[in-house]
Order: structure tokens, then C-alpha cells, then sequence
């Protein structure tokens, strides 16, 4: 007994004291329409570098698809998607955090990339080169930058 309680506290603090134990996994995420109330990481969002990912054509890139006037100078705004200005507005966090791992849940069919979505892909190819996917698939964003991403929409404003 006393042995288990040890091991168990060992086993906790060890947990607690890795960053990594608060983050959750892409195929842990609780939805509730489309929206997901709980951080991925439990440390708050960076607006700044959430502004980053947004441009980044390596990262969200959602510039491609997004027009949004606060990135004005960003190059090549596309018109696939709504404009985002006010989307902080429209938006609850927890409606965008949805929005952003997985747009299907809240947009049926939506052309929107799942931003945070490892599993449960129809035909998963090997970027560009026809053939299929090997190994382990890695959300094309970290947990942390999803909430880098949130906090960034939310401070669009209308
Ligand atoms: C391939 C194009 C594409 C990319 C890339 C893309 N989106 Fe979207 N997004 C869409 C479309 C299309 C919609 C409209 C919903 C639908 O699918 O019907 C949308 C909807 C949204 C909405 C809700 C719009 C509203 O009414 O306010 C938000 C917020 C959003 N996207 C954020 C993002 C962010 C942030 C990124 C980058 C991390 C991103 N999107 C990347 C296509 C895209």
C-alpha cells in the first residue's frame, strides 16, 4: 500500500513537473458544437506570435484564404474564406479554438485545413507526391500555436 502511494507520487510529480503534461493530444479534444472550451496547453495565448502564424505561409497560413486588414502588409490575401476582421466579435475563444483544430466540426465540408487533426482523415497523401502517408501524422500546428492563434483572432475587433 505504502509502496503504491509512493510510486503514484513519483509517478504525479513527475507529470506535473514536465511541461508536456498539460498539453492535450489531438485525439483528446472534447468538442461541444464545434467549440472547444479547454486550453490545449493550459499557458495563454501570445497574440503576437499568433499574428505570426497567421502569415506564415510555412504555418497557418491562413492569409492564403483570409483577408484581414490588420496584416495588411502581409502579401497574397486570398478570398476562399470570410474576411476575419471582427471575427473576436463573432467569435467566442472557445468557438475559434474549434474553429482552428478541426473547422469541420463547426463548418460541414468546410476547405478550411484542420489545424490541429491527426486522425480520421479520409485518404491521407504524402505532400504532393501521390503516395500514401507513412508514420505518425503531426498537426500542422502545435498546441501552443493554436492558442497563439486564438488570442491573435480575438483581439480582432470590429
Ligand atoms: C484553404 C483555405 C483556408 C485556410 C488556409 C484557412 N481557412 Fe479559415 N475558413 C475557410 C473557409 C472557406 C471558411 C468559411 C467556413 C466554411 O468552410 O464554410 C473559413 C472560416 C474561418 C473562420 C470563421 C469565419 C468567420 O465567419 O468569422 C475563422 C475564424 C477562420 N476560418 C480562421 C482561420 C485561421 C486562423 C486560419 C489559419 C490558421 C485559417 N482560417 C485558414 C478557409 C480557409
Amino acid at each position: 500500500m505504502k509502496r503504491t502511494t509512493i510510486a503514484l507520487c513519483t509517478l504525479l510529480s513527475a507529470g506535473l513537473g514536465a511541461a508536456q503534461a498539460e498539453t492535450v493530444a489531438p485525439t483528446a479534444i472534447a468538442f461541444e458544437e464545434g467549440a472547444v472550451a479547454q486550453s490545449l496547453t493550459g499557458v495563454a495565448g501570445n497574440a503576437e506570435e499568433g499574428a505570426k502564424v497567421v502569415s506564415a505561409k510555412s504555418q497557418g497560413n491562413c492569409v492564403a484564404c483570409h483577408e484581414i486588414t490588420d496584416l495588411a502588409d502581409v502579401p497574397f490575401h486570398g478570398e476562399v474564406g470570410p474576411m476575419l476582421d471582427g471575427a473576436g466579435d463573432r467569435w467566442s475563444e472557445a468557438e475559434l479554438r474549434g474553429i482552428l483544430v478541426d473547422a469541420k466540426m463547426t463548418f460541414d465540408e468546410s476547405m478550411m485545413p484542420s489545424f490541429y487533426k491527426t486522425e480520421g482523415f479520409i485518404r491521407l497523401g504524402k505532400a504532393y507526391t501521390g503516395k500514401a502517408h507513412e508514420g505518425d501524422v503531426e498537426p500542422l500546428l502545435s498546441a501552443q500555436q493554436i492558442e497563439d492563434v486564438v488570442a491573435y483572432l480575438m483581439t480582432l475587433k470590429d
